[in-house]
């Protein structure tokens, strides 16, 4: 190693204690210094001062340089080039023109909807579930992971429970049993409560060797154009998060992906933290994806125009096309400058021609596979500087390179196949992602909540909706404002996966029936058999059956059900010992007499009113 630059007069306090450093930090200090990061050592204090703190600034220099792709040279080659570019202000849509892209229609719960159902029904065992669980919610608010937050509170399911009992439930289904596996992404910030909440229960019923946990690592800041890594004191890096993207390096560099492809798994469903919804939709999507040979698959809604949801946008130009999300505040500059000068405009629906990305995704392995080695697991990185003035060469704070994980067809090529699936948006979006104050805020500017009230409706809507569809008829009640997000009182329905997975499983299941506006119905287990259940005024009804429990349930069911109780200001407060997944939505439910009927016992059973 080439060591002239110890000779430096900057360098003079790092030459003092070159003897005490490993091998392995000396060739990582030489590299750094030969990428222009001498910033990084200068005026080092003598040898048996501040010794901790230097050997942990170069143990975290190391690790990072391993964990990105390329090490920490790689990193700064990329800032360079990102902020080369942002700096010259090159437009990224540059020659394309935006077209509406291949999408598949299943808003309605057609015979089309069924048959793709169907097909992805098939498909259980041969497919992974990755949940990205990195972020730090920061908009909710909320004092613990997202992931141990209730999607509903009749019986308070976590979202990860909610997550796992998919799984088991997909596993049943297939025919070889094989477990489902389970990829999750998580952060230095949501890793030790994620795993402390699997192992406090038991993981859910899943096996352990089935849960693949990935940790994204934070990245350095950059202070400059010249990717200067930024300082937070001497010893000490600033570093920042990366984004969601990271889930493809971890996917790459854990060779995890390369192995399930090798196990037989065909494809990967990519979910969020708080999108209760998304395993509704992973049948039908699974069977799109089979059936129209897409490499890429993007789930979405139908979205409003200007709404602010990335639009999904066939992208034409300079002898290729790619479909990708533009950011919203992309979109309308890139319509108005190409195919339309009033923007993005809506359709005789009333929607946009750009579906709305749901971030559920839905990626053939293969494929997936062979782009990841190509790019070692690095996608479409970008740079957001806030810069001091419009000469753009200096920062207001330290920027970073970041990565969104939908932004892989970036590096497709004219083979892979990328399409839209358009669902509904109750059965398909409905984050959990705003505290109730903003919440309010975007409802009353005509916008969605997107919060745990409004998460928690949405949960019902679908039980409700798979009740319609396999006949049963269903009073829908009014809706109450709650702290200034509405609430729909009802039916509340939850249709436990072990009972439903697809709309055919459910008209199997359910003949005739009816359910009064305020009435509530529970249902898990695999083999029971609603006939003709009524549900009057707030009558509440809860059949709970093990595996091997056959259960016919009839006739009318008649008592108190469960009342909504809004929270105090008290309640609500910091103070209050209230649980906090309630004091984000500002309401329970009371028990006052529903009907529940348990079998954990194998056997015939009928329960009749
Ligand atoms: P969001 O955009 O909702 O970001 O992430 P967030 O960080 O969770 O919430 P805010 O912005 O601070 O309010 C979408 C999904 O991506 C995951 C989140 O956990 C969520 O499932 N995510 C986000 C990661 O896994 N890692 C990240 O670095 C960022």
């Amino acid at each position: 190693m080439d060591t002239a630059f110890l000779d430096a007069a900057e360098l003079a306090g790092l030459k003092a204690n070159w003897g005490a450093i490993s091998d392995a930090h000396k060739e990582l200090i030489s590299t750094l210094v030969q990428n222009g990061q001498t910033g990084l050592f200068m005026d080092w204090d003598e040898p048996g001062t501040n010794d901790t703190a230097k050997s942990a600034f170069l143990e975290s220099l190391a690790k990072i340089d391993g964990n990105y792709p390329g090490g920490l040279a790689g990193y700064i080659k990329n800032a360079r080039r990102l902020l080369a570019e942002s700096k010259e202000g090159k437009n990224p849509f540059e020659g394309l023109t935006p077209e509406q892209p291949e999408k598949v229609d299943l808003t309605e719960f057609t015979a089309d909807f069924e048959k793709y159902e169907a097909i992805g029904a098939k498909q259980f065992d041969k497919v992974g579930v990755v949940l990205v669980a990195g972020g730090l919610g920061e908009r909710l608010g909320y004092n613990g992971i997202k992931l141990d937050i209730a999607v509903e509170v009749l019986e308070s399911t976590p979202y990860i429970k909610h997550y796992a009992d998919n799984l088991l439930a997909m596993q049943a289904r297939s025919e070889s049993k094989r477990p489902v596996p389970f990829i999750i992404m998580v952060s230095q910030d949501t890793g030790p409560k994620t795993l402390e909440t699997l192992e406090a229960n038991n993981y859910f019923g899943l096996k352990k060797e089935q849960v693949h946990i990935l940790k994204q690592e934070l990245v350095p800041a950059i202070a400059d154009n010249e990717g200067t890594l930024a300082l937070e004191e001497k010893y000490r890096l600033i570093l920042k998060p990366h984004g969601h993207g990271d889930i493809h390096m971890l996917l790459y560099t854990s060779g995890l992906a390369e192995k399930l492809q090798g196990e037989g798994i065909e494809h990967l469903m990519f979910i969020q933290d708080t999108n209760g919804p998304s395993f509704n939709t992973l049948p039908a999507a699974i069977g799109v994806s089979v059936e129209n040979n897409y490499d890429f698959n993007s789930l979405a809604i139908n979205r409003i125009p200007g709404e602010a949801v990335g639009g999904l946008t066939k992208l034409v130009g300079n002898g290729k096309e790619m479909t990708l999300n533009v950011e919203y505040n992309q979109l309308e500059p890139l319509l108005k400058a190409t195919i339309s000068p009033e923007g993005d405009v809506p359709n005789e629906q009333g929607y946009s021609m750009f579906p709305g990305n749901c971030n559920t995704l839905v990626i053939r392995l293969a494929s997936y596979v062979r782009i990841l080695n190509e790019s070692q697991g690095i996608i479409a990185e970008f740079v957001n500087p806030k810069y001091t003035d419009e000469t753009k060469t200096a920062f207001k704070k330290p920027t970073r390179l970041e990565t969104m994980m939908q932004d892989l067809p970036k590096l497709f090529g004219e083979s892979e196949k990328v399409g839209v699936t358009v669902f509904s948006r109750m059965w398909s979006f409905s984050p959990n992602k705003n505290n109730i104050a903003d919440a309010a805020a975007k409802v009353a500017a005509g916008g969605p909540a997107d919060a745990s009230a409004t998460a928690e409706n949405d949960f019902y809507a679908a039980g409700r909706a798979r009740l319609q569809v396999a006949g049963m008829e269903v009073q829908e009640a009014g809706q109450e404002m709650i702290l200034g997000v509405p609430f729909t009182l009802g039916p509340k329905v939850i249709l436990r996966p072990s009972f439903a997975m697809t709309l055919a499983e459910g008209k199997e299941k359910i003949s005739g029936g009816s359910l009064s506006g305020e009435s509530t119905l529970i249902i898990d287990g695999e083999n029971i058999a609603l006939e003709n259940v009524r549900l009057s005024g707030k009558s509440a009804l809860i059949v709970k059956a093990c595996a091997g429990a056959k259960v016919t349930v009839k006739g009318a069911f008649e008592n108190d059900g469960f009342e909504l109780v809004k929270l105090t200001e008290a309640e609500r407060s910091a103070e209050s010992r209230v649980p906090e997944y309630l004091k984000i939505r500002g309401y329970k439910f009371e028990n006052c007499g529903a009907a529940v009927f348990e079998f954990d016992q194998p056997g015939e059973y009928t329960v009749e009113a």
